[in-house]
């Protein structure tokens, strides 16, 4: 069996849910008020802030290991073990606050990798214990037992990323089926007023795509249906105003996104909400892809 089907076996287990329930919601209940969980989410970077800030653990124990494997570096070794455990601890956070909004199969896969990079975590703070009293042999029996750990978990981390899409823009990727010409959303008038709704789009030699559709007056905004965080459908999230903007509330974990230009105005999403340029000929609403996704 591959790696890669042992985890998605793993992102199959029931069985770990019960252990889970309750460590997510006191994640949940730890990580408050909301601009710090966005802040660890990554909202204000535009990016997932977890998998950046794991490159500084990572870097700095590798760098640890190297220098062990030399003579004459002890200072400098211990001083990147120190650097790796500091480190670790607002890149955990990063992480669980990730994971506490990510989705059965991710939170399944992501408790392991969180177990894995703990048991990592404690092997280094041993090995630095070691280190200050002296006992050099020990701290890098610890240290290489804790990089095999954590460069084993990073794997999984990478699992999450790119088999399971987490930290993805989900709405990114339902953009690419989206018909690369105008395409006919029906006569303005047709729509409601003020209330976001779905429409297909009606291009037949394209893929059908959901795509929702917010009319005021004379005017209209189109967004692909798709979250970015998740790919929940954004035409049944509430109209909120934030920061005099008028924004979308995703209903599946509460992404909220400016429905003007798709910019995230809360997480746990950060990547925009995909926004299609707009035109009303003939009374009728057409909508088009921007440039940046057409493939
Ligand atoms: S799918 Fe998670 S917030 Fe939209």
């Amino acid at each position: 069996m591959s790696i890669s089907t042992a985890l998605d076996r793993l992102a199959d287990t029931q069985r770990l849910d019960a252990g889970i329930a309750p460590i997510r919601a006191l994640v949940n209940r730890l990580l408050r008020p909301q601009a710090l969980k966005d802040m660890l989410h990554g909202v204000w970077l535009g990016h997932p802030l977890h998998p950046a800030m794991a490159q500084v653990p990572i870097g700095a124990w590798l760098s640890a290991g190297l220098l062990d494997a030399l003579p004459g570096h002890r200072k400098e070794a211990q001083l990147l073990v120190a650097t790796g455990i500091a480190a670790a601890v607002p890149t955990a956070l990063a992480g669980a606050a990730d994971w506490s909004e990510s989705d059965v199969g991710q939170q399944r896969v992501g408790a392991v990798h969180a177990v894995m990079n703990s048991a990592a975590l404690a092997l280094y703070v041993g090995s630095l214990v070691a280190r200050m009293r002296g006992n050099q042999r020990t701290g890098r029996r610890l240290a290489y037992a804790g990089l095999g750990l954590a460069s084993a978990s990073a794997g999984i981390g990478g699992h999450l990323a790119y088999h399971q899409a987490s930290g993805a823009s989900h709405a990114t990727t339902a953009a690419r089926a989206v018909s690369q010409k105008w395409i006919d959303l029906g006569p303005l008038a047709d729509l409601p007023d003020g209330q976001p709704v779905l429409r297909v789009s009606q291009d037949s030699d394209d893929r059908p795509t959901p795509l929702c559709v917010l009319r005021h007056g004379q005017q209209a905004q189109v967004l692909v249906d798709v979250c970015s965080h998740l790919g929940g459908p954004l035409h049944s999230g509430e109209l909120v105003e934030v920061g005099g903007k008028e924004c979308l509330v995703c209903p599946w974990h509460g992404s909220t996104f400016a429905v003007s230009d798709g910019s995230v105005a809360r997480g746990p999403a950060v990547a925009p909400a995909t926004v299609l340029h707009t035109r009303v000929s003939a009374g009728r609403l057409e909508a088009r892809l921007p440039e940046r996704h057409i493939n």
